[in-house]
């Protein structure tokens, strides 16, 4: 039986651990895998922008053998009324087994999976949560950190309006990491994080500097007409840099304002880790979507005479 993704408070520190360890498991054998959905179909609805977590969905989804079915808002019946709960049970009597959705408004993915029997994922709530931008955040964290209990992560920038930063904060104090927040005071949200530092000392303590957008688009900001002024109190400048230590990681959940809350010099820094978070989404987005079909993801050693699949390096999958 699949199930739906819809906040990180929902998933238990055993199952985050599963996913990870799935997701590193795509990431390594991908190529021999054998697609397990075939026949089997999946509706990704964006009613919000999206470049990384739409395009990243859709080649995880080809890559585990589903048929994508890609709703397009502008030209569907929601244009007519239709509601979002009556599109669901159309594609869902369709044959879609699951909904990958993208949506401004929050609260109403809750409530639409009790009105539903295919799966839903959350690929990004209005400010609320993008839970699976935060399993690939993790994912890519714990490359370079395996244990992070102690661990500081500094989240810089408009906490405000990102989901990210409140998925991340709630997944990554789940994990036993210090959650360390920076910002201006009108963009603050001090209640997700264990504590808040001027920028520059935020910097210096972490292990891990995630850098947020600020996102005009969901907001009257004082800042639209002083970038400058953000830039040099908040911004990751290349003056910023000597403050990082030398162990640490940039991330970014991207779309990146360069030259705004990022210098183009830090974006392409080696200790900048933001290309390879993208890439990191795609093994995330498998296992989070094995999970949603109901895939079993057992694996058995090639000792094991009734192991079906392919034989890599000692282990067979037969999922
Ligand atoms: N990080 C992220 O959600 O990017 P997109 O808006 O491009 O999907």
């Amino acid at each position: 039986m699949g199930q739906h993704l819809l906040t990180i408070q929902e998933l238990t520190s055993e199952e985050i651990e599963k996913m990870i360890h799935r997701a590193s498991y795509f990431e390594q054998y991908h190529p021999f895998i054998r697609p397990q959905f075939q026949n089997r179909f999946v509706a990704n609805l964006f009613l919000e922008a999206s470049t990384r977590t739409r395009f990243s969905f859709e080649v995880a989804e080809k890559r585990l053998g589903t048929e994508v079915l890609q709703f397009q808002p502008n030209i569907s019946s929601l244009t007519k009324g239709e509601s979002l709960l009556d599109t669901l049970k159309t594609l869902e009597s369709l044959g879609a087994e699951a909904a990958i959705i993208r949506i401004r408004e929050e609260g109403i993915l809750q409530e639409l999976s009790r009105q539903v029997s295919l799966r839903i994922v959350n690929a990004g709530e209005g400010q609320f949560s993008h839970p699976t931008q935060a399993l690939l955040d993790l994912f890519t964290i714990k490359k370079y950190f395996h244990n992070l209990k102690g661990l500081n992560v500094a989240i810089i920038g408009d906490i405000t309006h990102s989901r990210v930063a409140k998925s991340d904060a709630l997944l990554l104090k789940k994990m036993g990491a210090n959650v360390l927040l920076s910002g201006p005071e009108s963009l603050m949200n001090k209640s997700i994080g264990d504590a808040v530092l001027p920028t520059e000392e935020a910097i210096q303590q972490a292990d891990v500097v995630i850098m947020l957008r600020i996102q005009f688009e969901r907001q009257e900001s004082e800042y639209l007409n002083e970038k400058g002024r953000y830039r040099e109190q908040y911004g990751f400048t290349v003056d910023r840099l000597k403050h990082l230590q030398p162990h640490a990681i940039i991330l970014h959940p991207a779309p990146v304002n360069r030259g705004l809350e990022m210098d183009d010099e830090v974006v392409d820094h080696p200790q900048s880790k933001i290309f390879e978070q993208i890439h990191n989404g795609v093994w995330i987005r498998m296992a989070v979507i094995e999970r949603a079909l109901g895939g079993t993801g057992v694996w058995e050693t090639s000792s094991n005479k009734d192991a079906s699949g392919i034989g890599i390096n000692g282990f067979k999958v037969i999922s």
